[in-house]
């Protein structure tokens, strides 16, 4: 039974509901149902999926708030069905009690949210957020179900001892360049807890974040935590850092390198943006990598405190020819020039890119520059180091192969 939908779409426009999204409670518990559908003023409600399914319209975003009695195993995988096959669709739990299994179970089944039944203010919130993303046609997120991979994916940190050097713009941009040019899924993490600008930069909201990954990273497999991470229209699957900083947080070293190789388990290529100050778990993440762009600007001080930071680390011990040197900014008339950076740093400078004026356009215009500007200079160096980069993969991995050949 439908209650309170006297339109032909069979939802209505209340309070929750907007022109952008309809929103939906399904509870076969009549008590539960009224409960829930106060709380979410408007709301149209159903006993049950199948009810719901009927009065889905194709392409129409919808919020389904599903109440405590479908928090049960077969609720979960009926959830998990509907939210592969109506991709438009947001699941929300609303739960008696919110627990880790609930926790994990609604995750698994696609949930975007979960939130205690009593709590309405949460409820409306997490309603209108799922809301405002499903209407956002920009992101949306990795079907719940995904492959793993017989070989682990490459894992590239993008990484310096100097801030503002460029580093998100690097990631950001060898991210997208390399998903355009590869099958393999390419996923993007800000590393960068604190100042993280990854999701505004490519204007993904910061729903399920690196935070979120981390907490249920010990019981996450990569089918959950694909569905952790947002979709942008580039390809790229992006996990971003909260939008709000917590200071003094930092996620211990085996969670961060954790979900960078539970990443590995089901995408070819894993970029990370790191923050500028260094510690135990960048550390970490560094001996882990596969490759390590080290960015450094033309400057004195860039170039002092690269020198310095390489020391403090001894990076040259930890990343050895994983070690790749990026000179943003190459271009800049400054008197220091490359070579002697190089003998400084005792690095070639292997990935110069140029100062261009198109990055900052781009930013300004919310896209990567390499989507925006394909033929600027910045892009195709940025493109040189995708391309160089996904052929070391494929060197790494013809060698793997002929090293199997041979024993
Ligand atoms: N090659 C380039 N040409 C022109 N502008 C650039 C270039 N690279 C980066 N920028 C600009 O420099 C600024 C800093 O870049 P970005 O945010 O990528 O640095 P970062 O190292 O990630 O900084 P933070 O340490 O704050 O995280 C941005 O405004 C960006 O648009
Ligand atoms: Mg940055």
């Amino acid at each position: 039974m439908a209650v309170a939908h006297d339109d032909p779409i069979g939802m209505t426009s209340g309070a929750t509901a907007t022109s952008r999204y309809d929103v939906a409670v399904v509870e076969p518990d009549p008590r539960y149902r009224m409960r829930l559908g106060t709380q979410l003023a408007g709301a149209a409600q159903f006993e049950s999926i199948e009810e719901l399914v009927q009065h889905l319209r194709p392409g129409r975003p919808v919020v389904a708030v599903f109440g405590p009695s479908v928090a049960v195993p077969l609720g979960f995988q009926q959830v998990q069905r509907l939210v592969a096959a109506y991709p438009e669709l947001g699941a929300v739990f609303a739960v008696a009690e919110v627990s880790a299994p609930v926790l994990q179970a609604a995750l698994r089944a696609g949930a975007r949210d979960t939130v205690a039944a009593g709590d309405a203010a949460t409820m409306v919130q997490a309603v209108a957020r799922v809301g405002d993303l499903l209407h956002d046609s920009t992101a949306s997120r990795v079907p719940a179900v995904v492959e793993s991979r017989a070989n682990p994916g490459r894992l590239t940190v993008v990484f310096s001892t100097k801030g503002g050097v460029g580093k998100s713009t690097i990631a950001i941009n060898i991210a997208v360049a390399m998903a355009r040019r590869t099958d393999e899924r390419v996923a993007l993490v800000d590393a960068d807890l604190h100042f993280g600008d990854i999701g505004v930069l490519l204007g993904i909201p910061p729903q399920t974040t690196i935070t979120d990954a981390a907490a249920s990273i010990q019981f996450a497999d990569a089918e959950m935590l694909g569905t952790m991470l947002t979709r942008h229209e580039s390809g790229v699957y992006v996990l971003p850092a909260p939008a709000e900083a917590v200071l003094g947080i930092a996620l211990p070293p085996e969670e961060l390198v954790g979900v960078c190789s539970a990443l590995q388990s089901f995408c070819g290529q894993v970029i990370v943006d790191t923050p500028t100050a260094f510690d135990d778990s960048i550390l970490a993440l560094l001996e882990a990598a596969d490759e390590i762009l080290l960015v450094g600007g033309m400057d004195i001080p860039s170039v002092k405190n690269l020198k310095i930071g390489m020391q403090a680390l001894d990076l040259a011990a930890i990343a050895g020819p994983k070690l790749h040197l990026v000179l943003n900014r190459a271009n800049t008339q400054v008197k220091l020039d490359v070579r002697e950076i190089e003998q400084v740093l005792g690095l070639r400078a292997e990935f110069p890119i140029p100062s261009d004026i198109a990055v900052p356009i781009s930013v300004n215009a919310g896209q990567p520059v390499v989507a925006q500007d394909p033929k600027s200079p910045a892009t195709r160096a940025m493109e040189h180091i995708a391309v160089t980069l996904l052929g070391a993969d494929v060197a790494a991995s013809s060698k793997k192969r002929r090293g199997r050949k041979q024993q």
